[in-house]
């Protein structure tokens, strides 16, 4: 399915920019969002050349008080509809929760959940008026389970898997397209923005899957009306679906020295 005018966030690098890619290549316009000005300009002139297709871009940090509203103004000022939302900005903080900062923390939280309820709560009613759409929400196998040493991001992940399936279960009938996708480890900037790279041991023992086939297995789950996709090979489904099976005190216990940081 091609949808006419895609808005992803943190669409400046990474996971974001694959969306970017991939969705201007199959014929969509584009709105990107993310804080690095240069980046998006340099990635929308990139890919208007390249694909033919117009690309809105708005320079936000999503973390500001009413930044979804505003990203919201700026293109309904622009008469830009939309009818794919992205929302996959996202951060992490890797460390003992007690001594990392409290305001990265508090913005990550913002980031990871405010802003992206905030952004479909603002788009969900157009599509469900037009009785189509589509909204794509970045999870992550942290979702699945406690994870030590990365306590609020994989809690931030927990909410936007059971955010996201409620919404599914709401919409399925309504013709909005609601997914949720949970990779595993992608090899993007997420570690060193989250600070797990001190951490070689942990770095070398994942499995990184490729960001390209992440966005195109996104694109066909949602056409297929899904509402939860797992990403990447049998690792992550066991993962995934470990907690299913195990209490979860014993896996935050299992998963504590493999999260724990050097020099704890
Ligand atoms: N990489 C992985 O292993 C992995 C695994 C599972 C899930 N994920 C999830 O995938 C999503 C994308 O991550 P990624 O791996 O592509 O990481 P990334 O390369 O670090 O990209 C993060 C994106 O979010 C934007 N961003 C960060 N803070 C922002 C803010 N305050 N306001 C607006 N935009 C902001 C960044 O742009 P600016 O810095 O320009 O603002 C960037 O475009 C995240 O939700 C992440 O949790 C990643």
């Amino acid at each position: 399915m091609i949808y006419k005018t895609a808005l992803i966030t943190g669409a400046s690098t990474g996971i974001g920019a694959m969306f970017a890619q991939v969705l201007a290549a199959e014929g969509s316009h584009l709105v990107l969002v993310a804080r690095s000005a240069d980046k998006l300009h340099q990635l929308a002139t990139d890919l208007e050349q390249q694909f033919g297709i117009q690309v809105c871009i708005i320079p936000q940090d999503l973390t500001q008080p009413d930044a979804a509203l505003r990203v919201y103004e700026a293109i309904a000022q622009q008469g830009i509809t939309v009818d794919l939302l992205v929302n996959n900005a996202g951060s992490g903080d890797y460390g003992e929760f007690g001594q990392r900062s409290h305001h990265r923390q508090s913005e990550m939280i913002k980031l990871n959940i405010l802003s992206l309820v905030e952004m479909t709560h603002l788009v969900l009613p157009q599509m469900q008026q037009r009785q189509s759409g589509g909204i794509i929400n970045i999870a992550s196998i942290t979702g699945f389970q406690p994870v030590p040493y990365l306590a609020v991001y994989a809690a931030t992940k927990a909410f936007i898997i059971h955010f996201s399936e409620a919404l599914w279960a709401e919409n399925y009938q309504t013709g909005v397209k609601v997914l949720v996708v949970c990779p595993g480890p992608t090899r993007t900037d997420f570690f060193a923005v989250a600070d797990m790279e001190r951490n070689p041991g942990l770095m070398a023992a994942q499995t990184y899957e490729d960001s390209h086939r992440l966005v195109k297995q996104a694109l066909k789950a949602l056409s297929a009306g899904k509402s939860t996709l797992v990403t990447g090979g049998w690792k992550n489904q066991a993962i995934a679906n470990g907690s299913r099976f195990t209490p979860r005190q014993w896996l935050a216990k299992l998963l504590e020295p493999t999260f724990r940081p050097p020099n704890s």
